[in-house]
């Protein structure tokens, strides 16, 4: 929303979208829409920088994209990518630009570009002599960060396994619980581990303890030399300082925590996979970046898929959405996209502090086909909720194994198939149901093995999973959940949500000395005694 934009509520985009949704959208049916229309899947199929996907199982039709697009011409979209891609200040409650985009584009190219590729050269020269292992004696990398410190790298380094180090093993301590950091210190040599403390603030109460847990136990395990052992990734480089680190790695207060996987943030990417690939990363961004400030709306697809977030949500009412990479090496990008999209679109008031009368980020959930068809798919198919699957397919696989990547892409298909399709009672009755109790009746079986369908899914597919197009799809995320962000009118770049916990946890940490329950509800209170007895 910028002063002249109107809030998406109050447009004639809304209102008309309103109106379609109760005349068609509400019950458009996806087989009789593929029946009808031959050439269903050529009109919602879209071609971006190593990403196609294919819309066409979702429930719109041209209308609905074509007012979803008035929607986005209403809200002012274009003006307000173009005003963050310059470096305006994006993030109203902050004050600051929000510039990850920057961190991935060319030499010359873009604001704050001689910083960038300051630290960045610096920064892949450093990677190269730690990965001469043979030279450098390091065997084990430890990043220890938490959210946006922890979750792009940690859902980066398993994806491009097959370009990774064979000679560096990658651990991440992330939560403040010692049961994450123990086991990880356990099999370790001082003389052959690396710590990457990574904080954009440095002074993140989950990351500082591991910190210190780490450096005393490097020193207890007669640990020499914490200069070379010791590494930060920081905007904070006094306090890394201050801390007893040497080499710190720096970005700024315009790469948000979420977004920055693309900065100093990527040093434990960029030691697993070395600089060439992680400049390969870096310009498959940049091409996806491209893509979204130059691509007409109508064929842009983080725009589209971000009107799609609208439409689910606002319209249909579909409080979340399931992500389903049919990728083993994806198995951490659901975790990723939790933080990436319900950190930024998880709010309740308007950019004038206005409380939305509508809903926002949906859960974001799930887990690496084919596993997830073992547990919840259920759900998805025949529970009482619609919940939109996102499935991810990868034409070629980087292991030999041939037989097993054609059985895992025919279950991904299969899977966005049957949610369409269900399985009428009908059908059922005039199938053998081999496990069904003989003591029911066929009509009544055939009830309990009927799906609905009509359940929709967009699957994106990339050709390999290289650095390159998961730096794309990573970035079309980005650029999607911006849309989504500008069309409900929400600062998608604060996390104030996160601030009340941490500001009662410190309240709360003294008390567990002293026993003091003054002040506290009777529930905190009784549990904390339970707690200290
Ligand atoms: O959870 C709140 C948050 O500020 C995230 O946005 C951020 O990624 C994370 O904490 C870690 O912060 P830092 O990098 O400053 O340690």
């Amino acid at each position: 929303m910028t002063a002249s934009a109107p809030r998406c509520d109050k447009t004639e985009a809304w209102a008309a979208l309103a109106g379609h949704f109760e005349a068609h959208g509400r019950d458009l049916d996806l087989r009789e829409a593929f029946a009808r229309d031959p050439g269903r899947f050529d009109s919602f199929k879209v071609e971006a920088p190593e990403v196609f996907a294919d819309l066409s199982k979702n429930l719109i039709d041209v209308a609905t994209q074509r007012f979803l697009l008035d929607l986005a011409a209403e809200c002012q979209l274009e003006a307000r990518r173009d005003a963050m891609l310059r470096g305006d200040v994006a993030n109203l409650t902050e004050g600051r630009a929000v510039l990850h985009t920057a961190l991935r584009a060319p030499r010359g190219r873009s604001p704050f570009n001689a910083e960038v590729h300051e630290v960045l050269d610096r920064m892949l020269a450093y990677v190269e002599t730690v990965r001469d292992t043979a030279k450098s004696g390091i065997r084990h990398v430890v990043n220890i960060g938490i959210g946006g410190s922890d979750l792009g790298p940690q859902m980066v380094v398993p994806a491009l396994d097959a370009f990774c180090h064979r000679g560096l093993t990658f651990h991440f301590v992330s939560n403040v619980d010692g049961h994450d950091i123990a086991p990880v210190l356990r099999g370790l040599k001082p003389a052959e581990t690396l710590f990457i403390i990574a904080s954009k603030t440095f002074t993140t109460q989950e990351t500082m303890a591991n910190a210190q847990v780490a450096k005393a136990w490097f020193l207890e395990q007669g640990g020499t030399d914490t200069h070379k052992h010791f590494v930060a990734t920081t905007t904070n480089v006094k306090a890394a300082a201050e801390f007893g680190i040497g080499t710190t790695f720096g970005f700024w207060d315009w790469v948000g925590g979420r977004y920055s996987m693309w900065s100093a943030i990527g040093l434990p990417i960029a030691l697993a996979i070395g600089a060439d690939h992680f400049r390969a990363l870096l310009a498959g961004a940049h091409a996806m970046d491209r893509h979204f400030a130059d691509a007409p709306l109508a064929q842009n697809l983080p725009v589209l898929l971000g009107l799609l977030d609208v439409w689910y949500r606002n319209f249909h009412g579909f409080a979340s959405r399931s992500v389903a990479p049919y990728h083993q090496g994806l198995r951490r990008l659901p975790a990723y996209l939790q933080q990436l999209e319900m950190e930024s679109n998880g709010k309740c008031v308007d950019l004038s502090g206005t409380r939305l009368p509508y809903g926002t980020s949906p859960v974001v959930w799930g887990e690496p086909g084919t596993n997830g068809q073992h547990a919840y798919f259920q759900m998805l198919h025949q529970g009482t909720d619609v919940v939109p699957v996102e499935f991810i397919l990868v034409k070629r696989p980087t292991h030999g194994f041939t037989d097993l990547h054609t059985k895992l892409l025919a279950n991904g298909l299969a899977q966005s198939q049957a949610l369409m399709l269900g399985k009428s009672t009908q059908q059922a009755l005039g199938e053998k149901a081999p496990t069904a109790s003989r003591e029911l009746d066929a009509a009544t079986v055939a009830r309990h093995r009927t799906f609905p369908g009509n359940r929709p899914s967009t699957t994106l597919m990339l050709d390999e999973l290289t650095p390159r197009s998961l730096g794309a799809l990573i970035a079309m995320y980005e650029h999607r959940v911006f849309t989504a962000g500008v069309l409900w009118g929400i600062n998608s770049f604060d996390q104030w949500g996160v601030e009340l916990g941490k500001a009662l946890c410190n309240d709360l940490l003294p008390r567990f000395a002293s026993g003091d329950t003054d002040g506290l509800d009777a529930s905190t209170a009784g549990l904390m005694e339970r707690l200290r007895s």
